[in-house]
C-alpha cells in the first residue's frame, strides 16, 4: 500500500511537473507572449519601454514623475529601486490591477556585491581569482534579492579599468579581459541559476556596454575614444562573455564612443551586440542617459535623443521621459517601424515570462521568505571565507605576519579599523552597518582588553588631527600596531573620480606619527582601488589590502592577520607608483624603444623621475608560504594555426605551511600585422597545496587564445614566435616559446 501510494504521488508529480515546465518552456512562452502582445494597444506596448526609480532611494539626479499616476496608466514596465516584499506588493497590486492586460511590473536594483548580505567589492573577489566563490557570492545574493521581491539586478559590471582614478574600479573585475570574460560568465551563472522562474534567481544585467572604463583622465561620464581593435581585444570580452552565458539584460553606458554616445550607438547595441553575438534579450539605458545625449551634444532635443536611441537598438529608457511622450508618434509616422517597437516590447515581456511573473506576479514578494532569508548565517559564513580569500598580501618584513597574539599587546589605530558603513564600500545594496563587524570588533572578540589599545587617530577625508597624539600614544603602548587607512564608502564607486590617489585626508600624518614611536607596523588597506603608498612602503613591515569587505571584513582581516587562513589574493590590477603612471597594466606594448642599448643611452621610453615598473605588477600576492615554478614543457615546439598547444609547469609548496597560489600563464605574440602587447593574461588556475607537496599544472592554448584582432580587422591566429611565461603574477621570468606554422593547406596535408 505505501509503496504503491508512494507510486501514485510519484506519478503525479512527474505529471504536474511536465505540465508546469509545458506552461513555462520557451515555446509556450514565446507563444503567450505573442498573444499578449497582440491584445496591447500601441500605448501599452510603448508603456512597457519606460523605467523609474523609487522617489525615495534615488541612485542617480532624479526627475520627480508622479510614479502611482503613470502606474495606473499603464506607462511604466519597470521600476527600480522599490524593494522588500511589502512594497513590492504593494507597487504590483496596482500596476497589475490597474492595466487592461494585468501585465507585472519588473523590479530592478543594483545588487553589486550583496543584498543585505554584502561581500567584498567585486574588485576584490575578482583579486580571489576563484570563480566558484564568486558564482556562490553571487548566488547568495539573489538568493537575498529575490526573496526580498526584487527580480533584477543591474549586475554584473565588468568595465575593464586600467586606471584608478576612476572610483567604479572599484564595481569591476580589474584590467584583464580574460580574467573578466571569466569572472563576468561566473556573476552571470550565480545570479540567474538555471530557471529564472526560480525563487532565488534574478534577472542580471551585465554592464555598461561598452568601454565606460576608458573614460579620459580617469573623470567618471566622461569621454572614451579607444580604436574599434581596443574595444574589441579589451573592452567587449567580457561582455561578449555576459552574452554567451545567457544574460538577459544589457545596460548602455553613459559615455560616448567614438563620438557617439553609448545610448545610441548602433555599431555597439545593433551591430555587435545582436548581429554579430546573437543577443535576444533587451537593453536598458543607464540613469537619464538617453536624456544626456543632449549634454554630450549629439541631439538638439528629447524628441530626436528617443528616437535616436530606440533606432540604434535601446529598448528601455531609464528616468528620461524620452520614449513615453514621443515614440507612439513616431511609429504612427513610421518613422519608427512597427517590428522594432514589437521586438522591444517582446524582450521585456519575455524576461517577465522567464521570470514567472506572468503566471503569478507576487511570486517574490513574500514577507515570510523575505524575513527567513536575509543574513542567514551561512550567507554570513560565505561572506567571510569570500573576504578572506579576497585579501591580497603585499609585503610582509620578517615574517611579522601571521601575528603571534598569543603574549602580545596590538595597537590598532586609523580611521578604517572601526568604519561599519565604510568598510563594506560603494554600492552595498541593502546592507546595513549595524551588521557589519569591523576590525576593531573582530579583535575584541580575540584579545583581552589589557593586550588591546585602539585609537582611531583620525578620519579618512577631513583634516582633523587631534587625534593623532592618541594614536601614537596606543603605538607607544604596544608591541606591534596595526594601521587601517584607505577609502570611505563614499571615496569610491560612481562619481568618485580622484586626481591624487594619496592617503587621503590626515593619514599619511598619522602613519609617519605612529612610525615614529618605533614600533613594527603591519599596514592594513581598505580601498576600492590601488593607492599610491610607494612613500608609505618604507614605514611599515606589512601590507594587507583588505579592499572593501563587507559586512564581514573585521573576522575576515583578522583571520588573515593571525593566520587562521593564509592568504592567496592576487592583484586584479598593475598597483601604480605614482599617478603619472598611469594607464599602467600588463598587457602594454613594447614601443619601438623599450629599454636602453647602454647604461648611458637615454632615448628610450621612460621616465626621467620614476621606473617604468609599477610598485606591485598585476597578478602579484605573496603568502604565509612559498611557491617555485619549474619544469615549463611545451606539447610541441611548432603547431598549426587551428591546433592548440598544451603547457605544463611544476608548481611546489617550498614553505612550512599549506597555501594557495595562482597559476597565472601569460603570452606573447612576438611579431603581428600590428603590435602585440608583451604579455596577455591566458590561463589561471588557483591550487592549494600542503607543506612540501608539488603538483603539475597543465593549460590548453587554443587558437581562441592566441587569435586576435588583425590589421585587416579580421579575428585570427598568425603564424610565427610566440613565448609563454609561467608563474605568480605578470613579470613572471619562466618561459618557453613555440612556433606557429603557415596553414598547410588541407590536400597537401
Ligand atoms: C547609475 C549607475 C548604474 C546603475 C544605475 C541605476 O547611474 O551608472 O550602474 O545601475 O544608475 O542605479
Amino acid at each position: 500500500m505505501f509503496a504503491a501510494s508512494r507510486l501514485t504521488t510519484a506519478f503525479l508529480a512527474l505529471v504536474l511537473a511536465a505540465a508546469a515546465s509545458a506552461a513555462t518552456s520557451p515555446t509556450a512562452q514565446d507563444a503567450r507572449v505573442r498573444e499578449l502582445l497582440a491584445r496591447m494597444s500601441l500605448e501599452e506596448k510603448i508603456g512597457q519601454l519606460n523605467q523609474y526609480s523609487s522617489r525615495e532611494l534615488k541612485t542617480g539626479p532624479g526627475s520627480d514623475e508622479d510614479l502611482v499616476a503613470m502606474v495606473t496608466r499603464g506607462q511604466i514596465g519597470s521600476l527600480l529601486n522599490v524593494i522588500g516584499a511589502e512594497e513590492t506588493r504593494k507597487w504590483q497590486k496596482l500596476a497589475v490591477e490597474s492595466s487592461r492586460h494585468h501585465i507585472p511590473l519588473l523590479f530592478g536594483l543594483d545588487v553589486i556585491h550583496g543584498y543585505r548580505t554584502v561581500f567584498p567589492i567585486p574588485l576584490a573577489t575578482a583579486a580571489s581569482w576563484d570563480l566558484a566563490l564568486i558564482e556562490r557570492a553571487e548566488r547568495i545574493a539573489a538568493t537575498e534579492t529575490a526573496a526580498a521581491g526584487v527580480h533584477w539586478t543591474f549586475a554584473p559590471m565588468v568595465d575593464i579599468s586600467r586606471d584608478p582614478r576612476w572610483g567604479r574600479m572599484s564595481e569591476g573585475p580589474g584590467e584583464d579581459p580574460y580574467l573578466a570574460a571569466a569572472i563576468a560568465r561566473a556573476r552571470v551563472h550565480g545570479f540567474q541559476g538555471d530557471d529564472l522562474a526560480a525563487v532565488d534567481t534574478v534577472l542580471a544585467c551585465v554592464k555598461h556596454f561598452a568601454a565606460y572604463g576608458a573614460a579620459q583622465a580617469g573623470r567618471d561620464y566622461f569621454t572614451t575614444d579607444v580604436t574599434e581593435r581596443v574595444l574589441r581585444d579589451v573592452y567587449l570580452p567580457p561582455f561578449r562573455a555576459a552574452v554567451d552565458a545567457g544574460v538577459g539584460t544589457v545596460m548602455a553606458a553613459f559615455n560616448d564612443l567614438d563620438g557617439t554616445p553609448a545610448s545610441a550607438n548602433a555599431f555597439l547595441l545593433d551591430r555587435v551586440l545582436r548581429r554579430e553575438w546573437g543577443f535576444r534579450g533587451f537593453v536598458v539605458s543607464d540613469w537619464a542617459s538617453i536624456r544626456e545625449m543632449l549634454e554630450h551634444g549629439n541631439v538638439a532635443n528629447l524628441h530626436e535623443a528617443g528616437l535616436k536611441a530606440f533606432a540604434a537598438g535601446l529598448d528601455m529608457d531609464m528616468e528620461s521621459n524620452a520614449y513615453r511622450d514621443t515614440l507612439a508618434a513616431d511609429v504612427k509616422s513610421g518613422v519608427i517601424a512597427p517590428a522594432r517597437l514589437d521586438a522591444a516590447v517582446t524582450a521585456i515581456l519575455t524576461a517577465k515570462a522567464r521570470l514567472g511573473l506572468l503566471d503569478d506576479p507576487f511570486r517574490y514578494s513574500d514577507e515570510s521568505r523575505e524575513k527567513a532569508t536575509l543574513l542567514k548565517p551561512e550567507f554570513l559564513a560565505a561572506a567571510r571565507e569570500a573576504a578572506c580569500r579576497s585579501c591580497v598580501l603585499l609585503k610582509n618584513e620578517h615574517g611579522i605576519l601571521p601575528l603571534a597574539t598569543g603574549n602580545i599587546t596590538v595597537g590598532l589605530v586609523g580611521p578604517l579599523a572601526d568604519a561599519p558603513y565604510d568598510q563594506m564600500g560603494a554600492w552595498h545594496g541593502r546592507g546595513r552597518k549595524e551588521d557589519s563587524i569591523t576590525l576593531l570588533r573582530a579583535l575584541e572578540q580575540l584579545l583581552p582588553p589589557e593586550r588591546l589599545k585602539f585609537a582611531a587617530g583620525c578620519a579618512a577625508n577631513d583634516l582633523e588631527t587631534a587625534g593623532i597624539v592618541a594614536a601614537r600614544r596606543v603605538a607607544e603602548e604596544s608591541d606591534v600596531v596595526i594601521v587601517a587607512v584607505g577609502e570611505g564608502a563614499d571615496q569610491s564607486g560612481e562619481a568618485t573620480s580622484r586626481a591624487s590617489l594619496d592617503l587621503s585626508g590626515p593619514q599619511l600624518e598619522l602613519l609617519r606619527e605612529v612610525h615614529a614611536a618605533g614600533k613594527p607596523i603591519v599596514l592594513v588597506l581598505l580601498t576600492g582601488r590601488p593607492l599610491m603608498i610607494e612613500a608609505v612602503e618604507p614605514l611599515v613591515d606589512a601590507i594587507l589590502v583588505a579592499w572593501h569587505p563587507g559586512t564581514m571584513g573585521g573576522p575576515a582581516i583578522t583571520d588573515v592577520l593571525t593566520g587562521a587562513y593564509n592568504p592567496s589574493g592576487r592583484l586584479p590590477v598593475t598597483w601604480p607608483r605614482s599617478v603619472g603612471q598611469i594607464p599602467i597594466f600588463h598587457a602594454q606594448k613594447n614601443s619601438g624603444r623599450p629599454q636602453p642599448k647602454s647604461a648611458s643611452d637615454r632615448y628610450y621610453s621612460h621616465y626621467i623621475d620614476s621606473p617604468n615598473t609599477p610598485l606591485y605588477p598585476f597578478g602579484f600576492g605573496l603568502s604565509y608560504t612559498h611557491f617555485e615554478y619549474d619544469q615549463l614543457r611545451l606539447s610541441a615546439p611548432r603547431i598549426q594555426p587551428d591546433a592548440a598547444l598544451s603547457v605544463t609547469v611544476r608548481v611546489r609548496n617550498a614553505g612550512a605551511r599549506a597555501g594557495e597560489d595562482v597559476v597565472q600563464l601569460y603570452l606573447r605574440d612576438h611579431v603581428g600585422s600590428v603590435t602585440r602587447p608583451v604579455r596577455e593574461l591566458k590561463g589561471f588556475r588557483k591550487i592549494s597545496l600542503a607543506a612540501g607537496e608539488a603538483q603539475d599544472v597543465s593549460f590548453t592554448l587554443t587558437p581562441a587564445e592566441l587569435a586576435f584582432w588583425r590589421a585587416d580587422m579580421t579575428f585570427g591566429v598568425e603564424p610565427g614566435t610566440f613565448s609563454v611565461f609561467v608563474g605568480a603574477n605578470a613579470m613572471a621570468p619562466l618561459t618557453a616559446s613555440f612556433e606557429v606554422e603557415p596553414a598547410v593547406r588541407a590536400a597537401s596535408r
